[in-house]
């Protein structure tokens, strides 16, 4: 077997952990559903469940996956035989996310070489995106073309190992994102009329708030900081013993939220002052956004920042879901990287597929009232997600004690855990009562 990797640096090791962190979940899931659900209401019950769940949580993964040192089955195993099978869902969790993320990675990727290959030209990259979007997805032989080439590029990386792999390329993929994503929102703000934008993502509302939006903010905030599918343990697991976790468990949380609190200064603005309707999902990034590029000076230009921006985000987290996904299969077969990482990709790949014809020839086929993408994302994200991130807060509030992170933390003194008393009583009884809460509300509101 090769040697266990090993993040070398601080820095590196926080770039490819936001890497994971920041990704369509903040620059599409996060600014629609402020805006339509409450604006600075629901920022606000964010903000909160990430202070009171999501930080707590992210110290544990940290914790539990360094003192493991192993992919996350085992370490949770570790930690207690009975919760080995939260490692298991995580780990499903992980190969039904990436089966949709290559997908629109694919779309991603291109978006971006249209308008890359477009910069000089005089003429729109995308003239008519509704029918460019439409033609491109219901295209079987393109649309798999590109879950390909997308997959291929996050197999590259991850080969790569850990340190020249993952770390390098998050070390140059984040700096340049958050760049790109200043330049986006000083051309957006700047636009006359912008203000209806930033009301849209920022006026309260409280009446929104709903049980069903606060389930959407609890679980949109576990997809967007990668907790409960085991991302951190894994990531966490190739850190060394001399480096101090706390600093990264609140950088991280702190500038995944900016993220998407900025992408949504990015996004809506723009919309807004070129009398676009705000829209959801794949239309808003893949019809809206490129109509709005069509009508700006330089608009080739822009469309070109913007999506390399969106690329570099994606990226970054499908490098971190291969990981993850195939971190178990590595340790317990004892397998190369070279060997293990492309299997499970092409069998990754094989999950996309009905995804990505989902939008072209499968479109007419739906699984419990609904289509591929959001077949996967239901059970990956709200179900298995949600439950993993219960389990573990209630693994480590009530069954092995957080006595057992803030050790690890401290590393027999050598370390100072400034929020122990914080982090104990959030673990305990906040974090696991929170989500349990919301996750009866929700499920109820829906009956
Ligand atoms: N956090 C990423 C996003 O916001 C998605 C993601 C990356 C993820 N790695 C993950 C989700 C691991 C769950 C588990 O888009």
């Amino acid at each position: 077997m090769e040697k266990r990797g090993q993040f070398t640096s601080k820095f590196g090791f926080i770039m490819a952990s936001i890497g994971s962190a920041i990704g369509l979940g903040n620059l599409w899931g996060f600014p629609y559903k402020a805006g339509m659900s409450g604006g600075f209401a629901f920022i606000l019950v964010y903000l909160i469940f990430v202070a009171l769940v999501g930080f707590p949580l992210m110290i544990c993964e940290f914790a539990i996956g360094r003192k493991a040192k192993s992919n996350q089955i085992y370490a949770y195993k570790k930690l207690n035989k009975k919760f080995a099978f939260v490692g298991i869902t995580g780990t499903i969790a992980v190969f039904l996310i990436l089966g949709f993320y290559s997908v629109l990675g694919g779309w991603v990727v291109n978006y971006t070489v249209k308008y890359a290959t477009s910069i000089f030209s005089s003429a729109n990259a995308i003239s008519a995106p509704e029918e460019y979007f439409n033609s491109f997805v219901s295209n079987e032989a393109v649309a798999l073309i590109f879950l390909i080439i997308f997959m291929v590029l996050t197999v590259i990386i991850v080969i790569g190992g850990i340190e020249n792999g993952i770390e390098k390329s998050s070390k140059i993929m984040m700096p340049v994102l958050f760049f790109f994503l200043v330049i986006v929102i000083i051309r957006s703000v700047t636009l006359p009329g912008a203000e209806k934008g930033l009301e849209f993502l920022f006026k309260p509302d409280f009446s929104k708030l709903t049980p069903s939006t606060m389930g959407m903010a609890l679980s949109q905030m576990f997809f967007s900081l990668s907790l409960g599918a085991g991302a951190m343990i894994t990531y966490g697991s190739y850190l060394s013993n001399d480096d101090n976790i706390q600093s990264s468990s609140i950088i991280v949380p702190l500038l995944d939220t900016l993220a998407a609190i900025l992408a949504g200064i990015a996004i809506f603005p723009a919309v807004f002052a070129l009398g676009l309707e705000p829209t959801q999902g794949p239309s808003l990034m893949f019809i809206t956004l490129p109509a709005i590029f069509n009508q700006m000076h330089m608009g080739n230009l822009f469309g070109f920042v913007f999506f390399a921006l969106v690329l570099f985000a994606s990226l970054s987290s499908s490098i971190a879901l291969l990981e993850i996904a195939s971190s178990f299969f590595m340790e317990h077969f004892k397998l190369k990287r070279k060997v293990i990482i492309p299997i499970i990709a092409a069998i990754i790949t094989v999950l996309g597929i009905p995804v990505a014809l989902g939008f072209g020839v499968l479109g007419d086929v739906k699984v419990m009232g609904m289509g591929f993408l959001d077949l996967y994302d239901f059970i990956g994200e709200y179900v298995l997600m949600t439950f993993g991130a219960l389990a573990t807060a209630f693994l480590i509030g009530w069954v092995v004690k957080p006595k057992e992170v803030i050790d690890e933390m401290e590393q027999g003194g050598k370390f100072k855990f400034v929020g122990k008393k914080y982090f104990s009583f959030t673990i305990k009884f906040i974090a696991p009562i929170l989500i349990f809460i919301v996750m009866v509300m929700s499920v109820t509101s829906v009956f």
